[in-house]
């Protein structure tokens, strides 16, 4: 199959869009794409300063790349879980993270959880009821928390995470199945900034799994290829796998899916997109952070206590 802009043989093709494309028309679209959702979605400006979460995965380095490949001014940032497996999985995903950093001669940032909290994710989440079976929840709390702090410790504009479509479909398959109507609204590609709480974004909310790793691949962007090892059965997974096969019956099923939805929100939520807390908003006495309840905030509850 050819590439539909050039002669060349296509290096990717793509039912979903009814395109194939070359190595070199890829990257470009992945890069006009992103462009287009920035715009689309008002999330940031070439004046603001963007503060990329980079798990060391192939999506928040394909997303820092494209961002920094347009002009945007971006920084990193790592958060060092302590999750180990068998193969040093946060060790390892931090040194890929600044590899690209210092390729790139770019900043970031490294909050390493051990040394700066106490405890690695899984240590909290062994003393924790929280997360007794599996630490994701203590983990997402951890990562909001610290996101939330950095950006604003340093004054960035924006923060931007490497979710896809995939993701993006999965969480919303399960608040649809849970009829989880405060999650729902919340979802969205970009949330404008509410109670103390930076602005954050979604660049790569349309783009297909499949397409952000042949963009890493075809830039040749070294990335950590192992999940963690808490997902294993998790139920994004699951879903995942449900929507692939959906996907697989029907092109195009997943990104419909997402969009229908970005615009059925607009009928079903009379309120702003995006709205983060309906109720009174409170700042924790410890780090400030907004919490829907007086006193100290889950993070700091959480820290404090073990
Ligand atoms: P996940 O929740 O693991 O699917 O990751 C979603 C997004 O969160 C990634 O694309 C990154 O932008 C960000 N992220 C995940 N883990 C980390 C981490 N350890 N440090 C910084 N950002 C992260
Ligand atoms: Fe947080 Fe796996 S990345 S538990
Ligand atoms: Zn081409
Ligand atoms: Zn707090």
């Amino acid at each position: 199959m050819k590439c539909r802009k050039c002669d060349l043989k296509a290096a990717i093709n793509m039912r979903q869009h009814k395109l194939a494309l070359c190595k070199t028309h890829f990257l470009e679209w992945v890069c006009l794409q992103t462009e287009r959702n920035i715009l689309k979605y008002k999330m940031f400006s070439k004046e603001d300063n963007i503060l990329v979460a980079v798990s060391g995965g192939k999506d928040s380095l394909a997303l820092w790349d494209v961002l920094h490949k347009l002009g945007y001014k971006t920084a990193g940032v790592y958060i060092h879980l302590g999750i180990h497996g068998e193969d040093q999985y946060s060790t390892k995903s931090q040194i890929l993270a600044e590899n690209f950093a210092s390729e790139h001669h770019l900043v970031l940032h490294i909050v390493n959880a051990k040394q700066e909290l106490g405890k690695t994710i899984p240590e909290f989440s062994e003393s924790n009821k929280r997360g007794k079976s599996k630490p994701c929840s203590v983990c997402g709390l951890v990562k909001r928390h610290t996101m939330n702090e950095i950006a604003s410790k340093y004054n960035y504009d924006v923060l931007v995470t490497g979710h896809n479509l995939d993701d993006e479909v999965s969480v919303l398959f399960n608040n649809v199945l849970g009829w989880q109507i405060d999650f729902l609204r919340r979802q969205a590609p970009f949330i404008p900034a509410k109670a103390g709480l930076i602005p954050k974004a979604k660049p790569f909310c349309r783009f297909y799994e499949r397409e952000t790793a042949a963009y890493a691949i075809l830039s040749n962007i070294e990335y950590i290829e192992e999940e963690c090892p808490f997902s294993e059965g998790s139920t994004t997974i699951q879903n995942k796998e449900l929507l692939n096969q959906l996907e697989h019956q029907r092109a195009g099923t997943k990104l419909a899916f997402y969009l229908k939805f970005l615009k059925a929100k607009k009928e079903l939520f009379s309120s702003q997109e995006g709205d983060h807390f309906t109720d009174e908003i409170f700042s924790c006495p410890i780090c400030g952070q907004p919490t829907p309840n007086p006193g100290n905030c889950t993070f700091c509850r959480m820290v404090t206590r073990y």
